[in-house]
Parts: C-alpha cells; sequence; structure tokens
C-alpha cells in the first residue's frame, strides 16, 4: 500500500509512446490502435504504454472510424473510439514507436519529421507471416479487405508487444 508522497514504480518509469500511422487515419491505423490496446490491457500492461494513431493525410480529420473498421473490431470484440488526426512534426518528436502501415505512409512520414524521428517501423516488420511487407488499404475495396487488414494486425500486434515487453524488460518491472 502506497502512503503519502510515496509514488509508484510504475508511475516513475517513462512511458513507452506507440502511435500507428496510416493514410487516412480512418481504417488501418484505428484499427490497429484498437487492437494494440486490448492485447496491451489483457496483459495488465496499460500503466507502461501511451497508445495513439493518426494519418499523414487530412482527408478525413476528427471522422469517426470508416463503419467498416467499426464492424470488424465489433466481431472481435475490440473496443474502438478514435476521431482522425494528421501526423505532425511534433508526433515524430513525442513518439518512442512510430509504425507506419504501408510504404507510403512511411515516406511521408519522414517527409513530415525529417531527421527528427526516433523509432519509424513498418507494422509488418513485426509480422511473423509470410507475404508482402505492406498492410494493404482497404478503403476502396470489398468488405473481405477488412478481415485481411484485421488477421495481418492482429498478428503483428501479438509480435509487436512481445518485442516491446522484451525490449523495455516489462515482465521483469
Ligand atoms: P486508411 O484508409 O489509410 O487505412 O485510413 C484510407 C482511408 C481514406 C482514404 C484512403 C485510405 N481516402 O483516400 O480517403
Amino acid at each position: 500500500m502506497l502512503k503519502g508522497n510515496q509514488i509508484s514504480r510504475k508511475k516513475l518509469k517513462k512511458m513507452i509512446k506507440v502511435l500507428f500511422v496510416c493514410l487516412g487515419n480512418i481504417c488501418r491505423s484505428p484499427l490497429a490502435e484498437a487492437i494494440f490496446k486490448e492485447k496491451v490491457q489483457k496483459r495488465g500492461l496499460e500503466n507502461y504504454f501511451s497508445i495513439d494513431s493518426a494519418g499523414t493525410s487530412d482527408y478525413h480529420l476528427r471522422s469517426s472510424p470508416d463503419p467498416r473498421t467499426i464492424l470488424i473490431a465489433e466481431k472481435y470484440n475490440i473496443p474502438i473510439e478514435h476521431k482522425a488526426r494528421q501526423f505532425s512534426v511534433r508526433d515524430g518528436q513525442d513518439y518512442d514507436y512510430v509504425i507506419a502501415m504501408d510504404f507510403s505512409n512511411r515516406e511521408n512520414i519522414l517527409k513530415v519529421a525529417g531527421g527528427s524521428i526516433s523509432s519509424l517501423f513498418l507494422m509488418r516488420d513485426f509480422d511473423p507471416g509470410p507475404g508482402d511487407r505492406e498492410v494493404p488499404d482497404p478503403y476502396f475495396g470489398a468488405e473481405d479487405g477488412f478481415e485481411n487488414v484485421y488477421r495481418i494486425l492482429d498478428r503483428s500486434a501479438d509480435s509487436l508487444l512481445n518485442y516491446l515487453i522484451k525490449e523495455h524488460k516489462l515482465s521483469n518491472v
């Protein structure tokens, strides 16, 4: 039990800041954010993480996720709550892990953040499965594109979380 001005070790530790980035911030990255948050919560690690998502474009600012994104999240019981926002220079400085969905997102992030970006990855750097290195953009495609995106994000998020647990020695804290 903590008393007075004692601060828990958890609070003293710096939060690990993770930002998922796609183009519109209404399909892939808000779903990645929601899936990753759910996994973090299930493992009781929510005090260690600050998790958000953003888009490189301003096409859908302040919009809720695409209805098809909400449907697939509901199908898998993943709570999803987000308003689209645009990736900024500040994000590049603030986040420890900026995770792009595809090559063009990565290029656009680098254009905005320049050399100030500390840790830029592709989501599928963490995908243990075979195949493409990009999370395909499902916006103009059919409904099953969202199922495919969900599966890619689910397995990549598992392995991203395992990587971060190891990297930050979270199980030993
Ligand atoms: P997201 O998908 O980048 O995964 O959110 C898209 C959403 C909107 C558009 C393109 C991709 N758009 O062109 O409006």
